[in-house]
């Protein structure tokens, strides 16, 4: 190889690893990617729930979603409105909600190392502020595969929002596929 064709050569292969960067696939991330797993840069899931208050105050009615699934943004909405929280009253005194709002902003998606939570904000347009973690397009895209039978129409399930009626490590804040199991229909294949 004489010097020319060396030098076009390398630049081939780089714009080549340039372009294998960025059309990673979203299974390649899924997995890691290459450059995450060496560097480590990003963790599993989303943080979990380690806040015993949060947990009590917040997950007395329904699973206590981490805060790593939504935008600091749409935490700071939701809490502003608690006495009309999805057709139930879930007000609580200025002091408590300021205690938790703090949580959740602190250790919101936007501001998280986790896998899970990046591909959240990757996926959503800076305009939306979504109010339920079930309406984000993240969310929408991995859940489309799911029938009625399995979620409204399941007496064991009855809303996609109770995300640990499937994820049994949900509390965890992991949400692998190899742990999810749809009450009444088995573990969940997917090929
Ligand atoms: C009085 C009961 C009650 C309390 C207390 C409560 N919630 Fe809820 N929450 C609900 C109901 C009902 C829904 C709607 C569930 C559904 O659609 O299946 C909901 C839905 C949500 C959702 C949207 C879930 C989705 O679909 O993506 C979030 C986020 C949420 N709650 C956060 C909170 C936070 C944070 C707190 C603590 C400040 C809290 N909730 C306290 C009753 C409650
Ligand atoms: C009715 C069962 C069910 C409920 C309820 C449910 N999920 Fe899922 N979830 C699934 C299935 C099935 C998949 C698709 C797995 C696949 O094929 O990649 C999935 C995928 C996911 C993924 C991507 C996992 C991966 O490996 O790609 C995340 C994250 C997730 N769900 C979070 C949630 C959260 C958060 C909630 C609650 C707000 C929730 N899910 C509620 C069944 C459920």
């Amino acid at each position: 190889m004489n010097h020319k064709t060396l030098v076009i050569s390398l630049l081939i292969s780089a714009v080549m690893l340039s372009i294998s960067g960025t059309a990673m696939s979203d299974d390649d991330y899924e997995r890691g990617g290459f450059l995450n797993r060496w560097f480590g840069d990003s963790k599993p899931g989303v943080a979990p729930v380690e806040n015993p208050y949060y947990l009590e105050e917040c997950g007395s009615c329904h699973f206590a979603y981490q805060p790593g699934l939504l935008p600091a943004r749409s935490w700071s909405k939701l809490m502003a409105g608690l006495d009309d929280h999805f057709g139930e009253n879930a007000e609580l005194p200025a002091e408590d909600a300021k205690i938790l709002e703090d949580y959740l902003v602190g250790n919101s998606a936007d501001k998280s190392n986790h896998k899970r939570s990046k591909k959240i904000m990757k996926r959503m347009p800076s305009t939306d502020t979504p109010l339920r973690i079930t309406e984000t397009r993240y969310f929408i895209k991995k859940h489309d595969e799911l029938s009625r039978n399995m979620v409204q129409g399941n007496p064991q399930v009855e809303s996609i929002s109770r995300c640990d009626s499937c994820h049994k490590q949900a509390a965890k804040g992991s949400f692998e596929e190899d742990e999810i199991e749809i009450p009444g229909f088995g573990r969940w294949e997917d090929d």
